[in-house]
């Protein structure tokens, strides 16, 4: 049995031809169902029906997540039952199976970790490779033409939430992914390059100081949400020499 671990970049329009060709040989795709992602599961399943092959939906189990005090161990026990339902698709249909990654699966993504881990489990022998994708900051920066980072410098990459933890830190060049529009607090006189619902028809951009443009991010958030019914936001911050 081979799992193929396909990145999709940001929807139909973003799938490489290496990837196009891996799902095309696949005999079905797997890809969750969370609580909160209808719409991307729309786009995935917009890209199986392109390339003609059936998509098989699992629920994603419930997460806990209102005990931020023992993160890590909801998160491990919501991969374990994640596993589970996936092993379990993989058992009852053999063959071929392409796993859809939103973005690339190299980044904020439990894909890899959950299919190394049906390997280790060994109930279901499996063989997999992984394709890249295009991911989200790859794709805010190319909207906004901007680089990363300076000249020879560095970039740092964190959640939302770890945003204070990083800038105590001392990191100066920040992108913020995941949990929505970080509070932004202290760095009003930062410069911030913000998308979101990034590739898509409901894609919004804006850049500037961050003490000036917060209620334009704001409202763009609004939008992006109101049409797609579902935002997803990603930040460059940059402090100001
Ligand atoms: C679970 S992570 C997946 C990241 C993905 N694997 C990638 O390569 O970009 C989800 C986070 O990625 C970012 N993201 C994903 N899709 C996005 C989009 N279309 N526009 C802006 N940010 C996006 C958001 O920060 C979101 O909270």
């Amino acid at each position: 049995m081979r799992v193929r671990i396909l990145g999709i970049g940001m929807g139909p329009r973003h799938l490489t031809p290496e990837v196009a060709d891996a799902l095309r040989g696949c005999d079905y795709a797997v890809a969750a169902r969370k609580r909160d992602d209808d719409g991307l599961l729309a786009l995935r399943r917009a890209v199986c029906d392109a390339h003609g092959v059936p998509l098989v939906v699992v629920p994603d189990p419930e997460r806990d997540r209102d005990d931020p005090a023992d993160y890590r161990a909801a998160v491990a026990a919501w991969h374990e039952a994640r596993v589970a339902a996936y092993e379990r698709v993989l058992g009852e249909r053999g063959g071929t199976a392409a796993f859809l990654v939103w973005g690339d699966p190299s980044l904020y993504d439990s894909t890899v970790r959950i299919v190394e881990r049906i390997v280790e489990r060994g109930a279901v022998p499996v063989e997999y490779d992984v394709l890249p994708g295009i991911s989200a900051p790859q794709l805010l920066a190319a909207r906004h033409r901007i680089v990363l980072h300076g000249v020879g410098r560095p970039v740092h990459l964190t959640p939302a939430r770890r945003l204070s933890e990083a800038v105590d830190a001392g990191q100066d060049n920040i992108v913020v992914m995941l949990g929505g529009r970080p509070a932004f607090d202290g760095l009003e006189e930062w410069s911030v390059w913000w998308g979101a619902n990034l590739g898509t028809d409901t894609e919004e951009l804006v850049a500037g100081r961050v003490g000036d443009v917060l209620p334009a991010i704001d409202a763009a958030r609004a939008r992006a949400r109101d049409r797609a019914g579902w935002v997803m936001d990603t930040a460059l911050l940059r402090r100001t020499p």
